[in-house]
């Protein structure tokens, strides 16, 4: 896998979920389902939209004891996912259990990817709330590297940073980088964005990309431009 463009599915119930991916005829967009989707239909969306034949990326971003961790991530490993993922803040007990419950009999296993801070996370309410007090942008790296020593595939970051964390980790571990706007779109609510051939160029693995794809006045023309300017 890598090099592709997968759409934030942020909607709260399956019938919006399915009526948006009913306007694709011609191909099977990877489709992430997040904490909403998730908590309002439960795991029957994930085998429905499975079954129609797109890869998902389940992001439920799992933080708990080593133990219970690793039977969570039997159950999703269960669920044919082909990317979820953790907070690298439960720290390398955590994310080593988590592999192993990913870890199906015949040893494949979905890719596991961890967040590090969130970016709703800035270096005051860190070094306030976590007691956290080196920069933000190290931390961010330190808890990369102790991802990829645990043995995950990759994080989530900025586009802004993927560079930098493929010079830190290594090429092949992942970057999949939300933050992702047309050059002629709107912003919204997302403070540091890059265009997607601007991603591509800095090396992201995947791009999530919602708002301007979902909201879009022809979404498969949208997903197409990313595709396009991403992927080609
Ligand atoms: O609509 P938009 O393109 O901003 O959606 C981006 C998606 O990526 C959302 O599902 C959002 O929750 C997620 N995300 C993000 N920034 C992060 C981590 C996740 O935008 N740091």
């Amino acid at each position: 896998m890598g090099k592709d463009v997968i759409i934030a599915c942020d909607f709260a119930s399956r019938e919006q979920t399915m009526n948006f991916l009913d306007k694709f005829t011609d191909e099977k967009p990877f489709v992430k389902i997040g904490m909403e989707l998730y908590y309002a239909e439960g795991p029957a969306i994930v085998k429905e939209i499975k079954a129609r034949g797109h890869k998902i990326f389940l992001d439920l971003k799992l933080h708990d004891i080593p133990n219970t961790v690793k039977k969570a991530m039997n159950v999703l490993s269960n669920l044919d996912v082909d990317i979820t993922n953790l907070h690298a803040a439960g720290t390398t007990a955590m994310m080593k259990a988590a592999l192993e419950g990913l870890t199906r009999p015949d040893g494949t296993r979905p890719l596991l990817i961890a967040v590090t801070q969130l970016t709703s996370t800035d270096q005051e309410s860190m070094e306030r709330d976590l007691l956290i007090h080196e920069p933000i942008d190290e931390v961010v790296m330190h808890y990369a590297e102790t991802a990829k020593n645990a043995g995950l595939d990759g994080i989530v970051c900025s586009p802004l940073e993927a560079g930098k964390v493929h010079g830190r980790c290594g090429e092949k571990f992942l970057t999949i980088t939300p933050g992702v706007r047309f050059a002629d779109g709107d912003v919204g609510d997302q403070k540091r964005v890059m265009t997607p051939a601007a991603a591509k160029e800095i090396g992201s693995d995947y791009i999530v990309v919602g708002r301007p794809i979902t909201q879009a006045e022809d979404p498969v023309a949208a997903y197409r431009r990313c595709v396009a300017e991403f992927c080609d």
